[in-house]
């Protein structure tokens, strides 16, 4: 019988990505969506409607799965929907876990968002079930997600995070990491930390960005309280602006710095530079 992967936020970053790459390696595979008037992209796979706030579906996701990549959105209630994910888990009989967490979360312990991580992972390591834990640092796509839409309208984008150098990594080489460990054995009760090749600040992406896009990017650095605001105007909860900015904090004071070779050890492949990443989506930085 061929093994079944579930795979959660699959029309994710990261999710998107395993999906795709496990599904282009032949393996068997279930995404579990929200919506799947969102999973347009994802083709050849199960399609499972999923709701981390909907028990009901999540074990019926589950059932049947003999691995799971466990990617679970930023929201306050981060905790208890993988504390529920886990012991569905437990009961279907899923096999193994590979946790999508966050560097730092082991050694970054005033970083809420690390600490929410953090208490997944554990959940995962008391439930029993054999574990892999992503800690990935910052992606390179967070710049289509959070600064896309200015970098294309105003030629700048604006962050909190100072000349901190940050060793960014592209969520296709995590998905690519991801298809080794889900497809091969030896990585049991792992935690890898994955980062790209190089580490960079802000200023030194806006440079890439003009030089690639052909126009001039600035990068406007912008105080704390502008960006706790910009994110209460869109609507998000305190708790969710403190798991943000508290990452901010501790990438501008150059925490998140720190390279992994991971990706090339994993996939025999170099990591994927942000040069190239802006080459390959300029289209969505030029709108054209
Ligand atoms: N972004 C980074 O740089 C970064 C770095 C390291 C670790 N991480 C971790 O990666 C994870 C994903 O973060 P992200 O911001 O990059 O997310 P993302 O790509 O936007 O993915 C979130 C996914 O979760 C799904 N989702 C949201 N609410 C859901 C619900 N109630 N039930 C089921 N699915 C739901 C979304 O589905 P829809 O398409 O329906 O919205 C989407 O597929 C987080 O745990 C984060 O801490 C992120």
């Amino acid at each position: 019988m061929t093994n079944t992967i579930l795979v959660t936020g699959a029309t994710g970053n990261v999710g998107g990505q395993v999906v795709k790459q496990l599904a282009a390696a032949g393996a068997n595979v279930r995404a579990a969506v929200r919506s799947t008037s969102r999973a347009e992209g994802l083709t050849g796979v199960e399609l499972v409607e999923f709701d981390f706030n909907k028990p009901e579906t999540v074990q019926a996701a589950f059932e049947g799965a003999d691995k799971v990549f466990l990617a679970t959105p930023l929201v306050p209630n981060m905790v208890e929907i993988e504390a529920t994910s886990v012991e569905v888990a437990k009961k279907a009989g899923v096999k193994h876990i590979v946790k999508l967490s966050v560097m730092g979360a082991d050694s970054q312990p005033e970083m809420i968002l690390a600490q929410m991580h953090r208490e997944g992972e554990k959940k995962i390591e008391d439930s029993g079930i054999s574990y892999t834990f992503f800690r990935p640092n910052s992606f390179h796509q967070n710049y289509i997600t959070y600064t896309g839409n200015t970098i294309k309208s105003q030629n700048a984008f604006y962050l909190p995070l100072g000349d901190g150098k940050i060793s960014f990594v592209d969520t296709r080489d995590i998905g690519a990491v991801a298809v080794a460990i889900l497809t091969q054995s030896g990585h049991e009760g792992k935690a890898y930390e994955i980062t790209g090749s190089e580490a960079l600040s802000n200023a030194q992406l806006a440079e890439i960005f003009s030089t690639v896009l052909g126009r001039q990017i600035n990068y406007i650095d912008i105080p704390e309280d502008s960006a706790r605001n910009a994110m209460k105007e869109i609507g998000m909860p305190d708790l969710q602006i403190d798991m943000v900015l508290g990452l901010y904090a501790a990438q501008k004071a150059g925490a998140y710095s720190s390279l992994s070779p991971v990706v090339e050890q994993i996939t025999g492949k170099k990591p994927i530079t942000f040069e190239q990443f802006v080459r390959d989506y300029a289209q969505v930085f030029t709108g054209s």
